[in-house]
């Protein structure tokens, strides 16, 4: 069976990923991509052909199966980092490009750091959930809670828990030494200890949300007797704990092989704590359109009239003000039910005002 899709003929494939494999160090090809191709091309195109270092290339192949886990984890991390950002400056736009994110993949701001952090969670969460559907072998759900509880409180564990630490294993193995070439590259060794300590902060944040889970039984829902289990939390709550430590995220020294140290003189002596962002660069304004950086502007951005936060026009349009449009909205209203059977709509029509930047 032929499926179409964006890549679909090998040796087009092929000379795509050639062509982006001669790009400049800044827009080098990610894993990450796995995240934006359609469903199936990664398995087509083999772990030797996708756009994975040396080393991912040989963990992929020794784990073929795990490709449409490393696919889910990027697409979830990028999904989760437009949903996140949907209505700031920078909204995490990606590019079809094998760098996926461009200039942004590598340019040491705290978006840098976001889009580590979040795809190396998406990565742990993916892998993780394909162990408790039981999809794989070398991994399951936490047995080590297993017959243990507290019956006088009248829970035991049970049912699968999310075992979090093959996944977690996972994305430290497939991603931490993945980035050493890419920045070796750039001499960036301080980019590089950047990336693995937001890598790192992204896993955590799995661990840190991670809930438990009760389930009643019983007569009648009495809840005599309670099974519990340890779950990760739903995507959407790591990203809110990751957009928590991107706005909190610490500007660090740019020096390579030393310790790592904040950039603030007198919060030298503050150690940094394992689940915070840090980042190197301070990031533009993100307002106008640059090129050269990657940077796609705030033109033509829709905005909020009334709201003071990031989505406002005033923040969004970086004070150049906006433009006001009316469109038409057209919605079936004032619908009946009609004997016997079916029902019975109105079209109404509203006009609502959008806002866009300028
Ligand atoms: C981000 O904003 C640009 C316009 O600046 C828009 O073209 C793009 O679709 C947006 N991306 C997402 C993921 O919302
Ligand atoms: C488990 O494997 C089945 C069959 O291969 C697949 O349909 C399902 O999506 C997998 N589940 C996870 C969580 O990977
Ligand atoms: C870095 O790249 C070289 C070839 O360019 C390769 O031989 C080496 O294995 C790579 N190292 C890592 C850590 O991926
Ligand atoms: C605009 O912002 C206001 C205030 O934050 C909010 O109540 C309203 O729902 C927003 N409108 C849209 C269209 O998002």
């Amino acid at each position: 069976m032929e499926r179409r899709s964006g890549c679909g003929v090998h040796q087009i494939c092929f000379l795509f990923l050639l062509l982006f494999s001669l790009y400049p160090v800044c827009c080098r090809a990610s894993w990450m991509w796995l995240g934006i191709t359609s469903v199936g091309v990664p398995e087509k195109l083999g772990c030797a052909n996708l756009p994975l270092t040396h080393k991912q290339k040989d963990l992929c192949k020794r784990k073929p199966h795990l490709l449409p886990s490393i696919k889910d984890g990027a697409r979830i991390g990028i999904a989760e980092c437009q949903t996140q950002f949907e209505h700031e400056r920078w909204n995490c736009s990606t590019t079809k490009e094998l760098s996926v994110f461009g200039y942004e993949l590598t340019s040491g701001t705290k978006e840098t750091a976001f889009i580590h952090a979040v795809m190396a969670a998406g990565l742990v969460q993916a892998v993780t959930r394909s162990c408790s559907a039981g999809n794989m072998t070398e991994c399951g759900c936490d047995t080590s809670l297993q017959g243990t509880g507290s019956p006088s409180e009248g829970w035991h564990w049970g049912g699968c828990s999310d075992h979090i630490q093959y996944g977690t294993w996972f994305s430290r193995k497939f991603i931490d030494n993945a980035v050493k070439n890419m920045s070796s590259a750039r001499g960036g060794d301080a980019l590089l200890t950047m990336n693995e300590h937001n890598s790192e902060a992204g896993r955590q944040a799995v661990a840190k949300t991670m809930a438990t889970d009760c389930r009643c039984h019983g007569v009648s829902g009495s809840c005599a007797v309670k099974t519990c289990w340890r779950t990760m939390a739903s995507f959407e709550r790591v990203g809110n704990f990751l957009k928590e430590r991107y706005e909190g995220s610490v500007q660090v020294l740019d020096r390579s092989k030393r310790k790592v140290r904040r950039k603030e003189k007198d919060q030298r002596r503050v150690p940094i704590g394992k689940e915070e962002l840090i980042f190197l660069n301070k990031s533009p304004n993100y307002c106008l359109e640059d090129r050269r950086w990657g940077v796609a502007g705030t033109r033509g951005r829709r905005c909020n009239r009334t709201s003071a936060g990031p989505d406002g026009c005033n923040l969004l349009c970086c004070g150049r003000g906006y433009n006001t449009h009316v469109v038409r909205h057209v919605e079936r209203c004032e619908c009946k039910f009609v004997w016997c059977c079916y029902v019975r709509c109105q079209k109404c029509e509203s006009m609502n005002d959008m806002h866009t930047c300028k």
